[in-house]
């Protein structure tokens, strides 16, 4: 979105660098590099940061060479086991961007740094037990320091998160509303999804425990209530497909936007579906990942699958191509029924790298709604970061 008037959003702290990026020299990292190189504002100031500054540097060299103007763009060492390193990126940023995951094993210290630097961040993780932990543990300094934490920027789950909101603004019901979104993909994913998506179903106990911690503490929206519903298999009647209950992040981001908007309604319930035409499909996507839920369990079984999946690495630009994502929702209350759609092309990378980079370009330059602490898309940035997502190619219709 090339855009040469930058003027900072309101009541943001004033920082040398726009964004920092850290996790450059990753495949998603090096992805989301290559998309702010080509879209970023005139004069947008931001640098990579990471581990590794040889590293960092062959990232700035295929950014030049890419015809990308990479003049004065910087490149900050910053390691996740020095706490010192990310106070002072933390410290020189309006809005942090990161892709050093498994955010279970590597995220905790930036989340802290940003907080308490009163800086914005955003991430793309789709670990539940880790944006519980991050909630109990952040959330009272970055409301205190006006930070915006920002986490699930990327599949996971920007389009659900503001498809969903997309869908209550169009069904404009009064009293309690239902929405299902389902998720139909052709994609391949990287190995650092591939970690990230084992360390967390692994901790299936860990994970119970820290959402049961939260519900304890978090405050409820008063007189309101809205909730992720764990549906279960059958054939949908309104798009005739068969429908598996999806256990990813999304459902929770979902119905924690419901909780904080009102456009949600007085009662709302989302419900998170893989949606197929065959039944064979179906049954061979429950067993595929029963058995990966299952293997992930054991430790040595574990290790092994680990063991067959390089991190660093990803799907080709062939395979990218070629891959495509659609949501469809169906929203239900006040005696109507809407469908809408979210798609795109790869979702996990090519898809994920503009949505991650469009909303840090959105927390630095548009004006939000007022929001500090951890935050989701849609309440963050609503109606702004689907307009940039729309003008960037990724569509937000209304089927019916
Ligand atoms: N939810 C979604 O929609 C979605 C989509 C894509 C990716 N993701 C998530 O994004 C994350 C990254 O995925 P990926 O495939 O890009 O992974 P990756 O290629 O393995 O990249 C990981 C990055 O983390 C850096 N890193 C590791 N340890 C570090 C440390 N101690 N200090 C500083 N940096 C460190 C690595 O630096 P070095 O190069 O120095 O090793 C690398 O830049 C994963 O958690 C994945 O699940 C989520």
């Amino acid at each position: 979105m090339a855009d040469p008037a930058i003027v900072p959003a309101p009541d943001r702290p004033e920082r040398d660098l726009d964004l920092v990026l850290f996790g450059a020299t990753g495949f998603t990292g090096g992805l989301t590099a290559a998309y702010l190189a080509r879209n970023a504002p005139h004069g947008l100031r931001w640098a990579l940061a990471g581990r590794n500054q040889d590293k960092l540097a062959a990232v700035r060299d295929r950014l030049a060479e890419s015809g990308a103007d990479v003049e004065g763009l910087e490149l900050l060492r910053a390691d996740v086991t020095d706490r010192a390193s990310l106070d002072a990126l933390a410290g020189r940023a309006r809005v942090v961007i990161t892709t050093v995951g498994p955010y279970l094993t590597h995220g905790e210290p930036l989340v802290a740094a940003c907080a308490a630097a009163g800086t914005d961040y955003v991430d793309l993780t789709g670990e539940p037990e880790f944006v519980d932990r991050m909630y109990l543990a952040h959330h009272a300094t970055a409301e205190r320091t006006g930070a915006r934490i920002v986490h699930a920027c990327g599949f996971d789950s920007v389009p659900h998160d503001l498809g969903a909101l997309h869908t209550v603004q169009e069904l404009q019901a009064e009293g309690p509303v239902t929405v299902r979104g389902v998720v139909r993909a052709d994609a391949k994913f990287s190995g650092g999804t591939f970690h990230s998506a084992v360390t967390a179903v692994s901790r299936a106990r860990q994970m119970r425990e820290a959402a049961a911690e939260r519900r304890r503490v978090e405050p409820r929206p008063a007189g309101r209530s809205s909730r992720a519903v764990a549906g279960r298999p059958h054939r949908d009647p309104v798009l005739g497909w068969w429908l598996l209950p999806m256990p990813t992040i999304d459902p929770y981001v979902v119905a924690r936007s419901g909780a904080a908007l009102p456009a949600y309604g007085p009662e709302f319930r989302y419900s998170h579906y893989a949606g197929t035409t065959t039944l064979p499909y179906a049954v061979g996507g429950v067993v595929g990942v029963g058995a990966l839920a299952l293997g992930a369990q054991v430790g040595p079984l574990r290790r092994a699958m680990l063991n067959r999946v390089k991190q660093g690495e990803g799907p080709s630009a062939e395979r990218r191509e070629r891959s495509w994502f659609s949501v469809d929702f169906v929203g239900e209350g006040g005696g109507r029924t809407v469908r809408t759609r979210v798609s795109g092309g790869d979702p996990g990378y090519d898809e994920t790298a503009k949505m991650l980079a469009e909303s840090a370009l959105c927390l630095a330059f548009d004006d939000n709604p007022p929001t500090a602490g951890q935050v989701t898309t849609a309440q963050a940035m609503g109606a702004n970061l689907t307009a940039r997502l729309r003008a960037a190619g990724m569509r937000f219709e209304t089927l019916d």
